[in-house]
């Protein structure tokens, strides 16, 4: 079978099998985040629901970033309604660690004797290489607030296909495995340790945290982070209940960072 021959969704079985009352599928999208905002007021009402593509053309990351993905790759939004999911105002900064940590538990049960890590503040890692990528936003319609979770994973498709500084920094399950997966199944456990993983959140339940500072990429390492024009570096000491990151700085002081762009760790 050739890899990304498995790339037909399973809309029935996704509804059947996890929370998603509604399926927004188009074969191709310029963006699912950007499709998940446009369509919110509707969404809202049927929430949680999925945009899904099984092709996305201009992918959008964090900040200015774009998200290259081809056919094979796992690419959607759910849109879940801030107000019903029960999540302090507070605690939605953390929404994307939870993801995170739900996309690391479901990739690591596939990959045998790799693991993969959660790099703070919304990446997941294999192999010193990014495979996943994570991106929350949020709109009002009203008085509702629409969450919409944006979930990019490599999964069918290889990094060899891509543009040259992508293909050093990033990998997928194929290109780590050989294997191939089948796509609706993968969205199915990632939506549900997703909802796990949010209701750990909304119950504040310390599990959470540990576990993902047990899986914490840049714990112990030397990190350099910017946020906005400051520039914070020091020895990572993890992750805290608020999902900041902790920095001891050069003079034996912990800073506290609830976000930021990480530019290097070694
Ligand atoms: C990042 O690493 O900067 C975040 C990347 C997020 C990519 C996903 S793919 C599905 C969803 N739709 C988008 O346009 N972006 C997110």
């Amino acid at each position: 079978m050739n890899r990304n021959s498995r790339q037909v969704f399973d809309v029935g079985r996704i509804r059947q099998e996890t929370g998603i009352r509604h399926v927004e599928y188009h074969a191709q999208l310029a963006s699912t985040n950007a499709t998940a905002v446009e369509l919110a007021g509707l969404l809202l009402d049927v929430a949680p629901a999925l945009v899904l593509t099984g092709r996305q053309t201009a992918g959008r990351g964090r900040g200015a970033n774009a998200w290259w993905s081809t056919t094979g790759a796992l690419t959607f939004s759910l849109l879940i309604d801030g107000e019903s999911t029960g999540l302090p105002r507070e605690q939605r900064g953390m929404i994307s660690l939870a993801a995170g940590a739900a996309v690391r538990d479901v990739l690591d049960a596939l990959l045998g004797t790799c693991t993969a890590m959660i790099k703070w503040p919304n990446d997941v890692y294999v192999d010193q290489r990014k495979i996943c990528g994570i991106l929350t936003e949020q709109t009002t319609r009203q008085t509702r607030s629409a969450i919409i979770i944006g979930i990019g994973i490599n999964v069918n498709n290889s990094l060899a296909d891509a543009p040259g500084e992508i293909r050093e920094a990033a990998t997928s399950l194929f290109d780590v495995t050989g294997a191939s997966f089948d796509l609706s199944a993968l969205l199915i456990d990632v939506a549900n340790q997703l909802d796990y993983r949010i209701s750990q959140l909304v119950h504040r339940d310390a599990a959470l945290i540990r576990d993902i500072n047990s899986w914490s990429l840049l714990s112990d390492r030397f990190v350099t982070i910017s946020a906005g024009p400051e520039i914070h570096a020091g020895r990572c000491e993890g992750i805290d209940g608020d999902g900041c990151l902790l920095l001891r700085n050069a003079s034996g002081a912990v800073t506290k960072h609830l976000s930021g762009i990480v530019q290097q760790w070694k």
